[in-house]
């Protein structure tokens, strides 16, 4: 189709888009290599190199000289006298609650990775996250519903209901509380911070009036506020539980203080609307129904197939020192149970290619019986003796293929673009997969431009299944959209996605990763 079929404005990169629209996504997405094996993106190497020549001109001639080794240090004229007794302030060591931590808008922005107006979004993008992440193991097509008010968000899931004691747990603020920190594996969650961040938002927003939590779940609702304590300076939590008659999970952040914080003017660093968000999960998400506010996005693929959160892990994702992350994991769990010791046969077999007998006896040889705690030496992982269990293991199953992660495809993503208004010739669609550090990857892309010319861009990239809000998490992609010039004005879709069993998050909100 010409390009005044769409009746699209004469902008220099849609012409040449059409001209050769093959070069030019390869020029977008392959070219600066973004993807080859680790190496750094040329790109990347020409920022750095500029960041350093800047550095060095920010240098004063005089510090550039050489200081000549033999030279004798000057010594400082010490201007200090001797304090008199009543001068004196004997110190006394404070204790200060890790709690606190938690509970400064400081901090509370690095651990979600946004500022304040993008919290509402990106708190509700945890709630479906961990929905997701516990409903796909299930069985059944999830079906996740979400209330967003002035008042309120609320996410209700069909899955298997958080267990009581995590909730528990959860309110815990020394302790991380995850079922997925020390696999390797592609879930949306790994950090197990989520749920405490929740907690403290809306306090963190407004300490005089909060508002508070609720969680239901297995027959009981848990109502969890915050109040001061002036004297420590110490928030409190409290938790009152009811009745919950419902199943799966329900979750619901009532807070007014928080929700207007989304209420936003800018319009370059404006958060995502709910429906936006909605919008990027259905784009990789074939299998979930999504109701927001009562309005449904039905699963287009309610059979679709990805990795999902009770597949086992493939040993050939990790290395001796995540494997020791989980052993270490195991066995603080038992010293702390003071039951249900893990034999060394029993931990292989949770790994996938390796739940037949045979393999496991080969691999363990003699030590099958033993605990696991036979790895443990002087309060540490022997990682010599781990390293030879993780080879042979390696040994005895195949590499599993990238698409386990689970192929989005063509066909879900062409359906997307073209409910989004995409025009159905300019539609592009790229698969890459492969090996990066060790670790299998799976790349989709999806392009188009828009029917309607007076559209702006829609951009949307998902990491293991989740849109990530803000801009693209990694250098290199942003550089690369930068590169290609595609403005916010532009009427394009633009959708990317990679998964794999594991990113290297260069922060705890999980916003910006290292590829
Ligand atoms: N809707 C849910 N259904 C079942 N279990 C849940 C649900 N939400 C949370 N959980 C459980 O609570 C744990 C803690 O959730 P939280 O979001 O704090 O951590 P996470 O998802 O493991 O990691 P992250 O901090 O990266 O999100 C999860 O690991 C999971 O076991
Ligand atoms: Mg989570």
């Amino acid at each position: 189709m010409a390009k005044k079929d769409l009746n699209i404005n004469s902008k220099d990169w849609i012409d040449s888009f059409f001209k050769n629209p093959d070069k030019y996504f390869e020029m977008i997405f392959e070219g600066e290599g973004i993807f080859d094996g680790g190496s750094i993106p040329k790109i990347f190497e020409e920022a750095i190199e500029n960041q350093k020549r800047s550095r060095e001109s920010l240098i004063p001639e005089i510090q550039k000289k050489e200081i000549s080794p033999e030279a004798p240090p000057i010594p400082a004229k010490s201007k200090i006298k001797p304090k008199k007794p009543g001068q004196v302030l004997n110190r006394e060591t404070f204790e200060t609650s890790r709690i606190l931590e938690y509970f400064s808008e400081k901090e509370l922005r690095a651990q979600i990775g946004h500022d304040k107006n993008f919290w509402p979004v990106a708190l509700l993008r945890e709630l479906i996250d961990n929905s997701l992440d516990a409903c796909e193991n299930t069985g059944i097509s999830p079906v996740i519903e979400v209330e967003a008010t002035d008042k309120y968000i609320s996410v209700a899931d069909n899955g298997p209901g958080i267990p009581i004691d995590i909730i528990k747990k959860s309110q815990d603020y020394l302790f991380r509380i995850s079922d997925k920190a020390y696999y390797i594996s592609p879930t949306r969650g790994q950090m197990g911070n989520a749920l405490k961040v929740i907690y403290a938002a809306p306090f963190v927003v407004n300490p005089e009036d909060p508002g508070y939590v609720e969680i239901g779940s297995s027959g009981q609702l848990h109502h969890i506020s915050i109040t001061l304590d002036r004297l420590a300076g110490e928030p409190v939590i409290t938790d009152s539980v009811s009745e919950f008659v419902k199943n799966g999970t329900f979750v619901k952040i009532n807070s007014s203080c928080l929700i207007d914080l989304s209420k936003s003017d800018e319009f370059y660093n404006s958060p995502p609307g709910m429906e936006e968000l909605i919008q990027g999960y259905t784009a990789f998400n074939p299998h979930v129904t999504f109701i927001l506010n009562g309005k449904e996005y039905p699963a287009t693929d309610p059979g679709w197939q990805k990795w999902t959160t009770d597949s086992p892990t493939s040993i050939h994702w990790y290395n001796v020192e995540t494997l020791s992350d989980l052993v270490a994991g195991y066995l603080v769990k038992e010293r702390a149970n003071g039951h249900n010791k893990k034999t060394v046969r029993e931990f292989v077999s949770e790994f996938r290619g390796l739940s037949g007998t045979a393999k496991q006896k080969k691999v363990t040889g003699d030590y099958s019986r033993e605990d696991l705690s036979i790895f443990e030496r002087e309060g540490d992982i022997d990682r010599q003796a781990l390293e030879m269990l993780l080879n042979k293991m390696k040994d005895e199953c195949n590499e599993p293929k990238p698409g386990v992660l689970g192929i989005i495809g063509k066909e879900h993503f062409t359906n997307w673009i073209l409910c989004q208004g995409g025009a159905e010739p300019s539609i592009k669609y790229i698969k890459k997969q492969g090996y990066d550090n060790g670790l299998p990857y799976l790349l989709e892309i999806g392009f188009a431009v828009k029917e309607d010319n007076t559209k702006n861009r829609t951009q949307i990239t998902g990491l293991n299944w989740s849109p990530v809000i803000g801009e693209p998490p990694d250098p290199s992609l942003r550089q690369a959209i930068q590169d290609a010039n595609i403005k916010r004005t532009d009427p394009v879709i633009f959708l990317t996605h990679i998964s794999r069993p594991r990113f290297e998050f260069m922060d705890r909100g999980k916003t910006k990763i290292e590829l």
